[in-house]
């Protein structure tokens, strides 16, 4: 039995007051926390002995330098990140960032000790295994230990409004195929596929209940403690027998 990822993704929300009392509510669940960049301090202090981790939302592609407002790898890992998210969607449509910009960023990470999680997926009524590849292929020179490579369809996204989601075999599908890009371009180093677009306490058994799932990327669910509660405690069952 592998334990599953599940990682929680603030986006920007949340605040200082009430970072406390969800570490407090959370801390023996083995989760990934990703709370806004300001906050990864406090976390730190507030996750020490507990089983939860850090994360951070995004880091920038340069070790360093002239970027007014953006945050190094380097700065995010010394305050005690160990995972970063990088390519989501939101940062690709909001922040004009490309696939050769986000696969430095996932170099970076992983060279200052972090395990980047990068995200990929299409849009509404874009081929989706075409998408994907595009989004993975300059992976091969990527060197580190560790990579997550997080599917999240733009459209099901929970901000995104559809109130739709793939389904459980088609999340299988795209990731079984996801897998088989990076065993062929990545065959030395450890990696996963995990899910995001509205997963909640609800719905993550019939997502974490695949065999390719090998965990959790939540957005709007993740802001609630009972709601990570619920994920990990499906994320439990679904792993019996897998
Ligand atoms: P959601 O967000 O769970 O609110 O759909 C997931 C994400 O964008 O990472």
């Amino acid at each position: 039995m592998v334990n599953k990822l599940i990682v929680a993704n603030w986006k920007m929300n949340g605040s200082a007051a009430g970072l406390a009392d969800y570490v407090r509510a959370l801390a023996d669940l083995p989760l990934v926390i990703c709370p806004p960049a300001p906050l990864l301090p406090l976390a730190a202090g507030l996750m020490k002995d507990t089983a939860l981790k850090l994360g951070a939302q995004d880091c920038h592609a340069e070790p360093a330098g002239a970027f007014t407002g953006d945050v190094s790898a380097s700065l995010i890992h010394e305050l005690g990140a160990q995972y970063v998210i990088v390519g989501h969607s939101e940062r690709r449509r909001g922040h004009g960032e490309s696939d050769a910009f986000i696969w430095r960023k996932a170099g970076l990470a992983s060279a200052v000790g972090m395990v980047p999680i990068l995200c990929v997926g299409e849009r509404e009524g874009e081929d989706t295994a075409a998408v994907v590849a595009a989004q993975l292929q300059g992976l091969s020179a990527f060197e580190g230990k560790e990579l997550v490579v997080a599917y999240e369809p733009l459209w099901a996204i929970s901000a995104a409004g559809t109130g739709r989601m793939p389904t459980p075999a088609e999340v299988k599908e795209i990731h079984l195929t996801i897998k088989v890009i990076l065993e062929k371009t990545l065959p030395n180093i450890r990696t996963s596929v995990i899910y995001g677009g509205s997963v909640k306490a609800e719905n993550a058994l019939f997502i974490l209940g695949e065999k390719a799932v090998d965990g959790v990327l939540v957005g709007a669910a993740s802001l609630d403690s009972a709601q990570m509660v619920g994920i990990y405690q499906a994320s439990i069952e679904a792993q019996v027998g897998q």
